[in-house]
């Protein structure tokens, strides 16, 4: 672990906003968006997601969405360390902890995260476009299912906000945001607004702001710490934990 810039948290800690991305999920085994060759797992993300993508290929869209779902359902795809310490943090801190996760895995609540918000959706839950109503999902759709409320065909559409649509939550994110003492933004690479921008919501109302993060990314945050989830999460929840039990 490197600690590419550090300032200590000289205030009281009384209520903390984390942001999770792709990174808190990668050494569990699930791939990040933005690699180097610009695909997510050989797809253009225009083509898997945005409204457009789905509107021009539906039959593609869902097949993408149902083999990253059939992953999640792996055996071997499991919360890991940093997963667990957020866990952690939202059942030992004494103040407030939400969590907001641009992941669509359900790997924060296995993990027994409960205080949480998937703002960019789930992929393990389905939406009719007719009604509005969402349902749990475990198995494939297509173009053809039914849809259990409606009972009609081609309505159907993963529970996903796609690009230029807007994220779930966003009124009690940004309430949030303005009054919490602590910002914690992990494993994203600050690429998405609305997301990218939160940092400077807490920081214009004087949070003390953390990345947790592989590399350093361009947002200026007032600490950055680098490394893996795994190791860097678990470290850094520690010491919340510990300043807010010494005198
Ligand atoms: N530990 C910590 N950070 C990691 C790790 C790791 N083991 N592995 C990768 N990272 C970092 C990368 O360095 C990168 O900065 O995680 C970040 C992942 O960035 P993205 O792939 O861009 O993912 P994310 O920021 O979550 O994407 C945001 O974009 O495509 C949309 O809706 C999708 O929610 C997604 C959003």
């Amino acid at each position: 672990m490197q600690a590419v810039e550090s300032s200590p948290m000289n205030r009281p800690v009384k209520s903390i906003v984390v942001l999770t991305g792709a990174g808190i999920s990668a050494e569990s085994g699930i791939a990040t968006f933005r690699a180097s060759d610009g695909l997510w797992e050989n797809h253009r993300i225009e083509d898997v997601a945005t409204p457009e993508g789905f509107a021009r290929n539906p039959q593609l869209v869902h097949h993408f969405y149902n083999q990253r779902r059939q992953q999640l359902l792996q055996d071997h795809i499991r919360p890991n360390a940093a997963h667990m310490a957020l866990a952690r943090l939202e059942h030992e801190f004494p103040g407030e902890v939400l969590l907001v996760t641009q992941n669509v895995d359900n790997l924060h609540e296995r993990a027994g995260s409960r205080k949480m918000l998937h703002m960019h959706g789930e992929l393990l839950k389905m939406r009719c476009q007719e009604s509005n109503l969402v349902f749990d999902l475990r198995e494939d759709i297509g173009f053809d299912s039914v849809c259990r409320c409606c009972q009609t065909i081609g309505n159907l559409r993963p529970h996903i906000v796609w690009f230029g649509e807007m994220p779930f939550h966003m009124p009690q994110i940004t309430r949030a945001l303005e009054s919490c003492d602590l910002f914690m933004s992990i494993g994203t690479s600050g690429n998405v607004y609305p997301a990218s921008g939160f940092y400077q919501i807490a920081r214009s109302r004087h949070a003390h702001t953390v990345e947790l993060n592989l590399e350093q990314t361009a947002s200026s945050f007032e600490e950055h710490i680098c490394g893996p989830a795994s190791e860097i999460v678990p470290e850094f929840v520690e010491r919340v934990l510990c300043s807010v039990q010494s005198p």
